[in-house]
């Protein structure tokens, strides 16, 4: 009991002192209180507030703007209280406000209380956050544009480059298998470097198109039972060239007895392929590169692991974004990071409805992990 006495003595301290603004008026829209706060806002004198009329203390304007005068009325005659409006003034204030019936003894309705709560400083951040939102929709429709006009572009060049590319590969081939005539040591050695120029080429295009591809939902595959731990070793073995260039050792481990996977069998090739040719590019001299193959719950677990130059934290998952490379020292040219690799063996590997990710540490090696249905 003493409890209640000793906040009774102070409700009016409260009243008085809270940031929001409290009004009572009569069934005739006559004002009975307001406290502190309306006075500090709306700088009037009591003198000019109690007892008079709310049109008259209040704005015409804004009474009618907001017909809070009808809306007062209506709580008087429904004793529903009035649960939400906003009330703008002149200079830019913005008030949210509330009717509330004050239910006598005798249950009638003989006074109401209006509360208003200031939330300029809220609208405006509001309206400060629409616009940003707006212009983030701005920005990010014409970043969509340019990236659309980007890859219109790129798979117009990759097409029409294709074709020459076919021609120049097909009568490469004839002076490789000398239907062209015998061809001296020194012409042997530059149709070797345009070999392997013309290579460059084709898989760049090849991987521009699968790239654009996968994002245009064009990326079908066919899937077939196989064994993963063939395509696995014949990988390796396409590789090994490429590995012993650089001195480096290559394993691969196979686990038991593995079941048979259900997948498309160039694709998942071309997975292994572009990941040992990553841990073999991103790799110094006389590295490790192991490629491990298990039999888990669901699915078969291929890691591929090497003693290379690591990615930081922060870019382990950016790597397999359209065109990415990691920026900065690294052990190949610009003309050798392309940033196709990883984006499609994931496009690869998501086709199959399965997940591909890396763990690494900056200088510490790169381990890539994907996984496959197990098939019949
Ligand atoms: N094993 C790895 N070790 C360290 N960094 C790696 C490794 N694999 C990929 N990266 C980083 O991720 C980036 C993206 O790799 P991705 O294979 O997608 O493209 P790329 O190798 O640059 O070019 P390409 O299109 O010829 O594959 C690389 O540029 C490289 O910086
Ligand atoms: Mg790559």
């Amino acid at each position: 009991m003493k409890g209640i006495e000793s906040v009774r003595a102070y409700q009016e301290d409260i009243i008085e002192s809270i940031p929001s603004t409290i009004i009572v008026l009569d069934g005739g829209l006559k004002i009975l209180y307001a406290n502190r706060n309306y006075y500090v806002k709306s700088g009037k004198k009591e003198r000019d507030v109690i007892g008079e009329r709310l049109d008259r203390v209040f704005s015409q304007m804004l009474i009618e703007k907001t017909r809070i005068d009808e809306k007062i009325r209506q709580v008087f005659e429904t004793s529903v209280p009035f649960n939400g409006g906003q009330l703008r003034y002149p200079g830019g204030l913005f008030f949210f406000y509330k009717i509330h019936p004050l239910k006598e003894a005798d249950m009638s309705i003989r006074k109401v209380v209006l509360l208003m709560e200031d939330i300029t400083e809220l609208t405006r951040l509001e309206e400060e956050l629409r616009d940003s939102y707006v212009k983030l929709e701005n920005a990010y429709a014409e970043l969509k544009e340019e990236d659309e006009a980007k890859s219109d572009f790129i798979s117009t060049a990759s097409h029409e480059l294709r074709t020459p590319l076919t021609v120049i590969n097909s009568y490469l081939e004839m002076f490789e298998e000398g239907l062209l005539g015998e061809l001296s040591g020194n012409q042997d050695e530059k149709i070797a470097i345009i070999r392997t120029q013309t290579d460059h080429m084709i898989k760049l295009v090849e991987d521009m198109l699968d790239t654009l591809r996968l994002e245009s939902r064009k990326f079908k595959i066919q899937r077939v039972s196989l064994k993963l731990d063939e395509i696995a070793r014949s990988a390796v073995d396409e590789v090994s060239r490429l590995a012993d260039l650089k001195e480096h050792t290559m394993s691969l481990k196979i686990n038991g007895d593995l079941p048979r996977i259900w997948g498309d069998r160039q694709r998942i090739k071309q997975v292994f392929g572009n990941l040992l040719t990553n841990a073999i590019k991103y790799t110094p001299n006389a590295g490790k590169i192991n490629v491990e193959l298990k039999n888990e719950n669901g699915h078969l677990l291929v890691s591929i692991a090497d003693t290379g130059i690591g990615i930081k934290e922060e870019e382990q998952e950016k790597i397999f974004e359209k065109f990415y490379t990691v920026s900065g020292k690294s052990l190949t040219s610009e003309s050798e990071r392309m940033g196709h690799g990883l984006t499609i063996a994931r496009g690869n590997v998501e086709a199959h409805a399965r997940s591909i990710w890396d763990k690494s540490s900056l200088n510490r090696g790169s381990t890539f992990y994907f996984t496959l249905p197990k098939g019949e």
